[in-house]
This record gives structure tokens, sequence and C-alpha cells, in this order.
């Protein structure tokens, strides 16, 4: 068993196979993981993958609006924190330091306590609010680590291209084969 906590934060931008994908890695790996999803990130999530939290029963799951929840406090914090996928809205209100939900508000904790962050962002094309947002966040320490699979290694699938994102999160941290 690792000691490593990790907390996977889900939003509603397009993409929750990458934390369906993240989930499975970080149960192989066995972490102990913490999810909290957005209200359009649990929406997008059943419509893309048509799966809810309750296919992930190996995760400590909070809800958005829980902030007595213990990822909103620094005390025992967690090693790790991924957002995947990261929506424009998720991405602006975390390097503005805004902590509207739970999910956000683990976001500022980890940055705070400087743990390693690690942003999913998913949009195209990118306005220059988000490309600053972007700036801010790894100027604050964040890692961010675009939904852009390399094609170099020739997928032969979906799942190829997106185990190839997983595996560049799992290096992040420290968690690779
Ligand atoms: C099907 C669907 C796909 C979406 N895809 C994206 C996306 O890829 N990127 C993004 O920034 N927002 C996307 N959105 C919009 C976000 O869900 C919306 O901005 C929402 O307020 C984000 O809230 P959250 O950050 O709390 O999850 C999408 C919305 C829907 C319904």
């Amino acid at each position: 068993m690792s000691y490593m906590k990790v907390i996977v934060g889900i939003t509603g931008a397009s993409g929750s196979i990458y934390a369906v994908s993240l989930f499975r890695a970080l149960l192989r790996a066995e972490v102990e993981i913490y999810g909290v999803c957005s209200q359009t990130g649990k929406a997008v999530m059943q419509m893309e993958c048509g799966v809810g939290q309750a296919d992930f029963p190996f995760v400590q799951w909070s809800e958005p609006d829980d902030m007595f929840a213990s990822i909103a406090s620094g005390s025992d914090c967690a090693d790790a924190m991924v957002i995947v996928p990261c929506s424009m809205n998720t991405l602006s209100c975390v390097a503005c330091g805004i902590s509207n939900n739970l999910l956000q508000r683990a976001a500022a904790v980890i940055l705070k306590e400087s743990r390693k962050l690690i942003i999913v962002p998913r949009e195209t094309p990118l306005s220059i609010i988000q490309l600053d947002s972007m700036l801010q966040l790894a100027k604050a320490g964040a890692t961010i680590l675009p939904a852009a699979p390399g094609f170099y290694k020739q997928p032969q699938s979906i799942q190829d291209l997106v185990n190839f994102i997983t595996e560049r999160i799992m290096m992040q941290i420290n968690l690779s084969k």
C-alpha cells in the first residue's frame, strides 16, 4: 500500500474519460483516492462515459457543496491533486483564488500548502483570459498538463490516446510504472 493521498477533481469540461482512466491507474498504484466532481462534471461524465460516482466505490467522494469535507482543510493535506478534465470556469476561479465549491477550495488548499497541483485543461481555442489564468497558475506552482496526446507512438484506439495523458499525469506525481 502506497501512503500517498491524491485528490481527483472532475469538472464539466469534456474529457471525463481521462478521469476514469486515472482512477484505474491510481487504484493499481494503491493510492488513497479522494474525489470531488462539480455538478456539471457529474452530468458530463454520465453523458460522455455513462458512469457516475457510484461506479468508483474505491474513491472517497465528497459533494461539491460540502465545505466540511477533509479535503477543504490544510490539516492532513493530500500529497497531490489532479483536476481532470479542467473547465475554463474552474481554471479561472482557482487562478483568482476563488473557492466557490469544494473542488476549487481543495485546489486552493493544495496550492497554499505547496503540494502538487496538476491541471488538465480542455478547451480550444484559448482566449487571452484563459492563457493568462494558466500563466498565473503556473507561477503559483501548478503544473499545466493539457489534454493533448502525442501521436508518435502510433495510437490505435481512443484508449491509447487516453493512456498517453494518464501516463503523463502519473509521471508528474511520481507514480509512473
Ligand atoms: C457537454 C458539455 C461539454 C463542455 N465542455 C467544456 C470544455 O471542454 N471546456 C470548458 O471549459 N467548458 C466546457 N463546458 C462548459 C462547462 O461545463 C461550464 O462552464 C460549467 O459552468 C463548468 O462548471 P465547473 O467548472 O464547476 O465544472 C461543457 C459543457 C457541457 C454541457
